[in-house]
């Protein structure tokens, strides 16, 4: 390693993943561990906050032991340490948090707080080495739906956000209602490859103000409705038709916002992030209506769209870079909003 290279030992632990990784300047993975909580959470439905505070503590030195050991670095090597503070759940975020001031003060390391959605963005920078600020991202995961230009490294315009649930939420709900259990979004993916998109319309949500802002509730309370109205009649529905049908009323309004707004604002680079950007259809919707605009489209693989500490190592780096530093009396802010230091 030439003595130049920064180090970067990054933190996740926002929700249901206890996660580290090792980043050498800020585009080069060393280690990526990831301790998924899924088969916890599934039991209850969903993620039950503190149930997942107390795994995050169990697991959260051997993961990180995990990660040095996987990079072949040890602390001493280290140049930084990033961690997410906000948002997500405050008794999962200080679980990270808290680990990353003990490490930070133990080995007088500099401490970068990175914000749960500027990671989620920088995922795209670690294999598209040619990828740099400014493109459009629309941000889509289980707690966030955000269509912003990424001016420069952790500068962002908001051009819009979700009213109501996320999207990756609506696809959780929809596959609960349907008896697909926890998490929602891979299954309804799985499951929509068998059915027919075109079988049921569902409506999509025609906003007054705010062109590029989502809604998703609608579709998701007419997807009940539907559901219900079967049951009261007796009559049996296609479960793949309609995940089918949900996914292309949901997927069509993600793909003509973000291709909407990259036209408007004259951006010739389209980038998706955050767990609903591993969706199938998603992808290759976006990747066509991309081609015909002359946009170049970007997407992280599976394993760096869902919650990972790659991702938050890469924008702890650019954080770094910029002269991001958080006192050793950095607390979680579960509501953080995106621009806010
Ligand atoms: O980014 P993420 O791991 O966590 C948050 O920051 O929220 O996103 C998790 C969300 C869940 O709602 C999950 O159902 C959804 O991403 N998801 C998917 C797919 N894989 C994960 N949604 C649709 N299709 C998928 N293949
Ligand atoms: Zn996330």
């Amino acid at each position: 390693m030439s003595e130049k290279d920064i180090l970067i030992l990054a933190i996740e632990s926002s929700c249901d993943e206890t996660a580290a990784s090792v980043v050498k300047n800020g585009r080069t993975i060393l280690s990526n561990v990831i301790s998924s909580q899924i088969e916890l959470h599934k039991l209850y439905g969903g993620v039950v906050p503190e149930i997942a505070s107390r795994k995050h503590i169990e697991k959260i030195n051997q993961v990180i032991e995990e990660a040095l050991e996987q990079a072949e670095v040890t602390l001493d090597d280290l140049d930084a340490i990033g961690v997410t503070y906000g948002p997500g759940l405050v008794g999962a975020l200080l679980v990270g948090v808290a680990e990353a001031k003990a490490i930070s003060y133990a080995k007088n390391l500099p401490l970068v707080g990175v914000h749960h959605i500027e990671g989620h963005v920088s995922a795209n920078y670690i294999e598209h080495p040619d990828l740099e600020p400014p493109f459009m991202c629309l941000i889509v995961s289980g707690g966030h739906t955000h269509l912003v230009i990424v001016k420069d490294y952790g500068e962002f315009e908001i051009l819009g956000r979700t009213r109501d649930d996320a999207a990756g939420e609506a696809f959780d709900k929809v596959a609960r209602a349907i008896g697909l259990g926890y998490p929602g979004g891979p299954k309804i993916d799985k499951l929509s490859k068998e059915g027919n998109p075109d079988a049921i319309v569902f409506p999509k949500a025609k906003l007054e103000n705010g062109p590029y802002d989502f809604s998703f509730s609608g579709v998701k309370s007419a997807v009940l409705n539907y559901i219900n109205k079967c049951k009261m009649q007796g009559e049996e529905f296609d479960r793949a038709d309609l995940a089918a049908s949900f996914q292309k009323a949901v997927v069509d309004t993600l793909v003509e916002k973000a291709v909407k707004a990259a036209k408007e604002y004259h951006m010739d680079k389209l980038a998706i992030a955050g767990g609903v950007a591993s969706n199938n259809t998603l992808r290759s919707a976006m990747e066509k209506a991309c081609e015909r605009e002359g946009i170049r489209f970007y997407h992280p693989s599976p394993v760096f769209c869902t919650d990972n500490a790659a991702m938050i190592g890469v924008a702890a780096y650019y954080e770094y870079k910029k002269g991001t530093r958080h006192g050793l009396d950095l607390n979680a802010v579960p509501n953080l909003r995106l621009g806010e230091r």
